[in-house]
């Protein structure tokens, strides 16, 4: 049986296990899959624990995903998407060596575009914060071709950093006191809905929005959704959706099969 775990500190409230039990069962997979509580400052030592053990691969989550990277970086190698991420989510212990990947923003983009059948192509996209959720969202949703992609943040030099990085010209960093046009798709990456605080974006900004997407979720609509909706914005979901396609993707990384993804999103938030 082949052994799997995500690594992280908190790490009880982690859904991962349940959703990689329902992915294996799928796929008729033999494996198991563990929650690791990794002291904060005994991460490698975990890792080098379970792979020494013969587990064949991890999941990363907070606060480890960049000693993850680093981790990686040294160790073995980074994928391209886990390079311009600067983060590690994913780590593959296969007969070639270690790989560091990143399935965040891949998931992100596959909610998007196949589960809320949503096209990010041509459009105009804005992404809200500068902080690590933001940076691995920006590959994969620059992959789709937007028509422009805007990132505003409060600290607006970070935004403008990440901008930089993309070396694309239909990329710009601005801060929320630029925010004039309106826009189709609009992410919330920063973590402002975890203190419930609501963002200081002008609701014309929302004014043509097809769909506003929180990368945090809760069993009730964030601020960021119901901020979103009352400015407008036609739909708005939050980043469910988004835990259960990257934990698909980094499945499909260790198993190269595509596990269905309908059935956890029944389990995770059952309809009533
Ligand atoms: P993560 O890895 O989740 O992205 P992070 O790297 O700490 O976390 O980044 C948090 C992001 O949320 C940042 O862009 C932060 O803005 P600053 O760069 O100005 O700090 C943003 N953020 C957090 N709380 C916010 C709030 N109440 N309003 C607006 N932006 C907020």
């Amino acid at each position: 049986t082949d052994r799997y775990a995500v690594v992280g500190n908190p790490i009880a409230h982690s859904k991962s296990p349940i959703i990689h039990a329902i992915f294996a069962k799928a796929t008729n997979q033999d494996l198991t899959y563990d929650r690791l509580l990794a002291p904060l400052d005994g991460f490698l030592k975990e890792i080098d624990l379970f792979k020494s053990t013969g587990g064949c691969g991890l999941n990363i989550t907070v606060p480890f995903k960049l000693e993850a990277f680093e981790y990686a970086a040294t160790q073995g190698r980074l994928t391209e998407r886990a390079q311009l991420a600067g983060a590690v989510n994913t780590l593959h212990f296969s007969d070639t060596g270690v790989i560091g990947d990143n399935t965040d923003g891949a998931g992100l983009v596959r909610d998007i575009t196949i589960n809320q059948a949503t096209s990010l192509t041509g459009k105009r996209v804005l992404l809200i914060g500068a902080g690590g959720a933001s940076r691995g969202a920006l590959g994969p949703i620059l992959d789709e071709q937007p028509g422009k992609l805007v990132i505003v943040n409060r600290t607006k030099a970070k935004a403008e950093e990440l901008a930089e990085l993309c070396k694309s010209e239909i990329v710009s960093g601005i801060g929320f006191d630029e925010l004039t046009e309106h826009y189709d798709i609009i992410i919330n990456a920063s973590s402002s809905s975890l203190s419930a605080e609501k963002l200081p974006l002008p609701t014309t900004v929302f004014e043509a929005c097809e769909l506003a997407y929180d990368m945090m979720y809760a069993a009730e609509p964030t601020i960021f959704m119901q901020q979103a909706a009352t400015a407008g914005a036609k739909k708005t979901i939050d980043g469910i959706g988004m835990l259960i396609e990257q934990a698909a993707e980094a499945f499909y990384v260790w198993r190269h099969v595509r596990p269905p993804t309908t059935s956890v999103f029944e389990t995770l938030r059952p309809s009533t």
